[in-house]
C-alpha cells in the first residue's frame, strides 16, 4: 500500500474547545495556514512560515489564498428520504406527516428508488458543505441497506438506521415488534463499525411505536456497545399531548423514553422544543443530547428552542437541519435561522459558537469527537474550502467587514450551500463548485 500525503496552504479556521469571543480561547485561525494530510488524517496543522521555517517546501501545496479552509459541517439530525418533499405547504406536524412525508416514505419500498434518492442526497450533503450526518431513513431496511453503500462507496462518516414504526402509521409504513428487531439486528450487524458507518436504533417517535416496540429498542442498545439512538421529541403541542394519552402511566414525553432506557450519551432527540425544567434537568444526568433544528421549527410551526435554558441543564445542543421539515440542506443557512430563533429570545448567536456547533460541537453531540470536528494531529481530514463572499450581497458586505467575527457573521447570515467551494473527504475533493483557481506558493 503507497502513502498519500497532500498539503494544504489557505486561510484555516477550527475550532479547539467550546469558543469564548470574549477571551478569544477556543478556537484557531491561520490567515496563512496550512494543513498537512497524510493517508486520510490530519498530520500537521500550523502557520506557513512556521512550518516553512521546520522545512516543509511551501511549493508542494495546493494554494487557496482566497477561501477559508474549515472543518466539514456536521448534521446531527436529517431523513434521506424526505429530500422530496422538502417545502411542502401548509401543515404542521402531524398532518404534514400524513399529507406528504408517509406517502414519499412509501415509495422506499423499491430498493432501487433507495440507491437513486440515496445518491442524490449524499450529493446534496456534500455540495452543502455536510460531511458527516445521523439519518433516519424509513422502516424499510433496503432503504437503510441502500443509504449505507452509497455511504461506503464515497468513504463517509456518516451514522443511520432503519424507522421503527409498528402503529399510527398507514398500512403498508408500519414493522412489528418482530420484524422491527430482526432488520434493526441483522443491519447492525452488517453495518456498525463497517468503515466509518455506525448505526442507530431509530424508533421515530413515541406515537408511532408499541410500549413493546421501544422496550425491544432499548434492549437493542443495551445489547450492541456502541450504537446510537434517535428519535424525536416535544416538537409540537398537538403531539405532546398525543404522546400524554397513549401513554397516561408516563409523567411526561421524556419519561416514555426513559422508562424504556433510551436516554444516555449516544442518545440523540430531535427538537427538544417545549420541555419541562424535570426533562431538561433528567437530560442532563443522562448525558443525552438535542438537536436544535431551527428551519425545521418555523417552517412547521412548532415553536422556539430555547438554547440557554437546555445548555445551563448541562445537555449537550447540536444544530441540524431536520430535512424534510427542515427548508435547507446548508447548515450555514441552518445558523442564520438559528440566530433569528435565538435573537427573538434575547439569545444572539456569536458566529464563533454558531460555526462551532456545527463542526467540533456536532462532532461531540454524536460522540465522533476522537476521529473528526477540527484539525487535531490524527484525526480524519474531511474539510470545506468556503468563499465568504459570493453573490452581489455578500461581496459588497465582505468587503466592508473588519474583522474575523465580522466576516464569520456575514457568512452565517447570508451563506449557504452557494458559499461551499469544494468539499475534502479525507484529504480527496469529492466536490467542487466551479474551477477552483490555485495559485502557485
Ligand atoms: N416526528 C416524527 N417524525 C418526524 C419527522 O419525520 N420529522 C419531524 N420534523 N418530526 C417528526
Ligand atoms: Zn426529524
Amino acid at each position: 500500500m503507497g502513502t498519500s500525503f497532500r498539503v494544504f496552504r489557505a486561510p484555516i479556521l477550527h475550532f479547539t474547545a467550546r469558543p469564548d469571543p470574549v477571551s478569544g480561547g477556543g478556537y484557531e485561525y491561520f490567515p496563512d495556514g496550512v494543513l498537512v494530510v497524510r493517508d486520510g488524517h490530519v498530520e500537521t496543522l500550523g502557520s506557513a512560515a512556521d512550518l516553512s521555517r521546520q522545512g516543509l517546501a511551501l511549493e508542494q501545496c495546493e494554494h487557496y489564498p482566497d477561501k477559508l479552509l474549515m472543518p466539514g459541517l456536521i448534521d446531527p439530525h436529517i431523513h434521506y428520504p424526505q429530500t422530496g418533499v422538502i417545502a411542502s405547504y401548509g401543515e404542521q406536524l402531524i398532518d404534514w406527516l400524513n399529507q406528504y412525508t408517509f406517502p414519499a416514505e412509501q415509495a422506499f419500498r423499491d430498493p432501487e428508488h433507495g440507491r437513486i434518492r440515496a445518491s442524490e442526497f449524499l450529493d446534496l450533503l456534500l455540495e452543502s458543505g455536510t460531511t458527516t450526518a445521523m439519518v433516519y431513513t424509513t422502516i424499510f431496511p433496503q432503504s437503510t441497506e441502500a443509504f449505507f453503500e452509497a455511504a461506503l462507496e464515497r468513504n463517509l462518516r456518516m451514522v443511520a438506521g432503519k424507522v421503527m414504526m409498528d402503529r399510527n402509521a398507514p398500512q403498508g409504513l408500519r414493522d412489528t415488534v418482530a420484524s422491527g428487531v430482526a432488520d434493526t439486528r441483522s443491519l447492525i450487524e452488517r453495518w456498525h463499525g463497517r468503515g466509518r458507518l455506525d448505526y442507530a436504533v431509530t424508533p421515530r417517535f413515541a406515537p408511532t411505536s408499541s410500549r413493546e416496540q421501544l422496550a425491544a429498542a432499548g434492549r437493542l442498545l443495551r445489547e450492541y456497545e456502541g450504537v446510537y439512538l434517535q428519535t424525536h421529541l416535544s416538537e409540537n403541542r398537538g403531539e405532546i399531548a398525543w404522546v400524554g394519552s397513549l401513554f397516561p402511566e408516563a409523567r411526561d414525553y421524556l419519561d416514555v423514553y426513559d422508562s424504556y432506557g433510551l436516554l444516555g450519551p449516544r442518545s440523540v432527540f430531535g427538537h427538544g422544543i417545549h420541555l419541562s425544567e424535570r426533562e431538561r434537568g433528567r437530560l442532563g444526568e443522562t448525558g443525552s443530547r438535542i438537536a436544535f433544528c431551527p428551519t425545521s421549527n418555523l417552517f412547521l410551526g412548532s415553536g422556539l428552542f430555547d438554547l440557554a435554558a437546555t445548555e445551563e441543564a448541562g445537555i449537550g445542543v447540536g444544530v441540524a437541519t431536520d430535512v424534510g421539515g427542515g427548508t435547507s440542506f446548508s447548515l450555514l443557512e441552518t445558523l442564520a435561522e438559528a440566530y433569528k430563533v435565538l435573537q427573538i429570545q434575547g439569545q444572539p448567536l456569536h458566529p464563533l459558537i454558531g460555526l462551532y456547533m456545527a463542526t467540533l460541537g456536532n462532532a461531540r453531540t454524536l460522540a465522533l469527537d476522537d476521529r473528526i470536528g477540527n484539525f487535531e494531529s490524527g484525526k480524519e481530514a474531511d474539510f470545506i474550502l468556503v468563499d465568504p463572499g459570493v453573490s452581489q450581497v455578500q461581496k459588497q458586505r465582505q468587503e466592508r467587514a473588519r474583522s474575523l467575527d465580522e466576516v464569520l457573521f456575514a457568512l452565517m447570515m447570508l451563506g449557504d450551500e452557494r458559499n461551499i467551494a469544494a468539499t475534502y473527504i479525507q484529504g480527496v475533493p469529492v466536490f467542487q463548485r466551479d474551477q477552483l483557481e490555485r495559485e502557485s506558493a
